[in-house]
């Protein structure tokens, strides 16, 4: 299989999507020039360009796609080629209704916006195979074709008729009878049991509550419908271009499609990353979002679309400040990217985005964002031979997994409150706080490189992956685990002792007692720090080394956090400076070592193969002692004992 050395051939990938249709014949030579005094030697074409090359049904214009292909070639641009099956042409809405998906309430999604497609059309399916099927004929030998890009950032969900015939095939073929559906959705409960598969629809709004075990598998045939239309295109591409990697963009963190499932069948993991220039969290997300591509990738990954400056769907859109795009493009490279990319090249001067920004912005070549795209081209030019295909070493892992995600993340639950993303987030910053680099695992995924695991919180888990915890810590792993873990098991059903005997076993825990979900603002006391969100009614069962106890309140004296050998338990959501210390002295004890000691909290440390990339994440200039000599890439010159770093400033450190 090819992979994203295959297209980056040493380079690291610069670039963005170019949407070259959107502007007259002259602008795309002015293009060219741009992007070779930027250094530019990527581009996504065709992404949106469906009603270009197909303006009528079976039509196709490729004229102007041949001449764009042989101009990137001539320049050296090499081109990620998408197929255009996110935003179907009007006419197809128009000929084939079938084609556009329906929400949960029966309303249609027309066309005039784009991702209106349902996946389970097969009217929509014969018409993408068709047009990828050309596509790839005509471009699969072009010499400019280095990636192929299916779709975009698949996301759509489809409630309609459409649906509901596949939704049946789908739980015919995972359940067989419907008495193994019935009792695996335990309808027995509101008497909702199924007499012919053609009375079971997806979650369409109910009165009440609907079934969760229905909604869990909803979701589970939406990641696999979607997953269906990507392999299609992608069997199509690969028929005519074996030797040439391929991709699809995903959201981070997306609830809609099971990322871990879909990364086995890319090439090339690729993601679109947009943190908020104003969070003073932005680093750890976007750092968050890195370590889960890479995770998801195993490797290196492609950083498919980012910001030059603002975005134009938030509230209120802030440009980034000076440097900041440079340095969160580093702080990519240093979580392993071999490719630093953009939502676009050119920012457009109509459509619902023109004012998301561009690498060339409305201000044109003389704007900030051009010219600070221009140095970012020389830096990551620079760097490349020393960093693309380096591995980034990690000795601790986080765990999440999609279908815990929803199957806790419904209505009728003990809080609203918990937030799977955010509660992951929040532990994920303790780490990154702590200066200990992560990677993310699937639950049921070969522990063994790691010494620490850390579970955040997976509200479901399979037998399997209870298995799997268990001989991590039998084989002398240390795991820290947070509250609300082990409840249920893969069908949503709640494990007798509302959690996982095994792990309570594991733990130390004889009794759960009842959880007490704190309301917003509330903390809840305990030895030494404050928890918030949650806790809960523990009563060990006398094995643990050690526990921190609750102290006031309903739940005075029970543990709080319990240790039994390698194996702790944290019944709340600590503060982040107490979770962050906690993780911190958990690592120490496994043996896990942060990246550099005694950095300031502004700076972040990660290494990648040799180098070690230090970030400032402030805006204050500040000195860092990193021991020995280095040579950083990014300045030419040589550093001894420490290194020091202005505004967002960044040093690429090779000993
Ligand atoms: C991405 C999308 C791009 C563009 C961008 C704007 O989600 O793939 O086409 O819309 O957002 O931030």
């Amino acid at each position: 299989m090819p992979g994203l050395g295959d297209a980056t051939r040493g380079r690291l990938l610069f670039g963005g999507d170019y949407n070259p249709e959107q502007w007259p014949e002259e602008t795309w030579h002015e293009d060219v020039r741009l992007m070779k005094a930027a250094r530019v030697n990527s581009v996504t074409l065709g992404a949106f360009s469906w009603s270009k090359l197909e303006p009528e049904p079976g039509a196709r214009e490729f004229g102007w796609l041949d001449t764009l292909m042989d101009l990137m070639h001539e320049h050296g641009v090499g081109v990620v080629l998408a197929t255009p099956t996110s935003s179907p042409p009007p006419w197809l809405g128009r000929l084939h209704p079938d084609t556009l998906p329906v929400t949960e309430d029966g309303r249609t999604e027309w066309w005039g916006g784009r991702q209106h497609f349902s996946h389970s059309s097969p009217t929509y399916r014969r018409f993408a195979a068709a047009i990828t099927e050309d596509l790839a004929a005509r471009y699969g030998g072009h010499p400019a074709l280095t990636m192929w890009h299916i779709n975009n950032e698949y996301c759509t969900v489809d409630h309609g008729d459409q649906a509901a015939a596949a939704f049946r095939r789908w739980l015919r073929a995972r359940y067989g009878t419907l008495d193994a559906l019935d009792e695996a959705w335990g309808t027995a409960f509101w008497g909702q049991g199924y007499d012919t598969w053609d009375g079971i629809l997806p979650p369409r709004l109910p009165h009440y509550l609907r079934n969760p075990a229905q909604v869990l598998d909803f979701r589970r045939f939406t990641s696999d419908m979607l997953l269906e239309c990507y392999t299609a295109e992608r069997d199509i591409v690969r028929r005519h271009s074996p030797h040439v990697p391929v991709t699809t963009n995903f959201m981070p963190l997306w609830s809609g499609v099971d990322a871990w499932r879909w990364a086995e069948e890319e090439d090339v993991v690729s993601v679109d990353l947009y943190p908020d220039p104003r969070d003073p969290l932005g680093a750890q997300h976007g750092a968050l979002v890195q370590d889960m591509t890479r995770s998801q990738a195993r490797g290196p990954w492609m950083l498919m679309e980012q910001a030059a400056g603002p975005v134009n769907w938030r509230g209120v859109n802030h440009p980034k400040p000076r440097g900041l795009n440079r340095l969160w493009s580093l702080q990519a490279v240093a979580r392993g990217a071999d490719a630093v990319c953009y939502f676009q090249w050119r920012q457009s001067r109509q459509g619902a985005e023109k004012f998301h920004s561009g690498m060339v912005s409305h201000a044109g070549e003389e704007g900030r964002t051009f010219q600070e795209v221009k140095r970012l081209g020389a830096d990551l030019e620079r760097i490349a031979p020393a960093v693309t295909g380096r591995p980034v070493p990690a000795r601790v892992a986080v765990l999440h997994d999609w279908h815990a995600w929803w199957a806790g993340d419904q209505d009728g639950r003990p809080s609203r409150r918990v937030n799977h993303p955010e509660v992951l987030s929040a532990w994920h910053r303790a780490l990154w706080q702590a200066h200990l680099t992560a990677d993310f695992a699937h639950p049921e995924h070969d522990l063994t490189p790691y010494a620490l695991v850390a579970v955040p919180q997976l509200y479901a888990l399979t037998d399997a992956a209870v298995g799997n915890l268990l001989a991590f810590v039998g084989q002398g792993g240390t795991l820290v685990c947070g509250f609300l873990t082990g409840v249920a098991d893969q069908d949503d059903r709640v494990r007798p002792g509302g959690m996982d005997a095994r792990l309570r076993e594991l733990f130390g825990i004889r009794t759960l007692h009842e959880w007490w979900p704190l309301e917003a603002g509330e903390t809840v006391d305990c030895e030494g720090f404050r928890g918030t969100l949650w806790s809960e009614e523990l009563e060990g069962d006398g094995t643990a080394d050690a526990t921190v106890p609750y102290r006031g309140g309903e739940l005075d004296g029970l543990p709080a956090v319990l240790r039994k050998g390698r194996a702790w338990y944290v019944s709340t959501l600590p503060e982040p400076g107490p979770l962050r210390d906690l993780l911190a002295s958990v690592a120490r004890d496994a043996g896990v070592r942060p990246v550099l000691d005694g950095l300031p909290e502004q700076v972040e440390a990660v290494r990648r193969g040799e180098l070690l990339f230090v970030l400032n994440h402030g805006r204050e200039p500040v000195t860092v002692d990193v021991p020995g000599t280095h040579h950083d890439l990014l300045t030419g010159t040589d550093v001894t004992g420490r290194v020091t770093l202005g505004r967002y400033g960044a040093a690429v450190l090779r000993p």
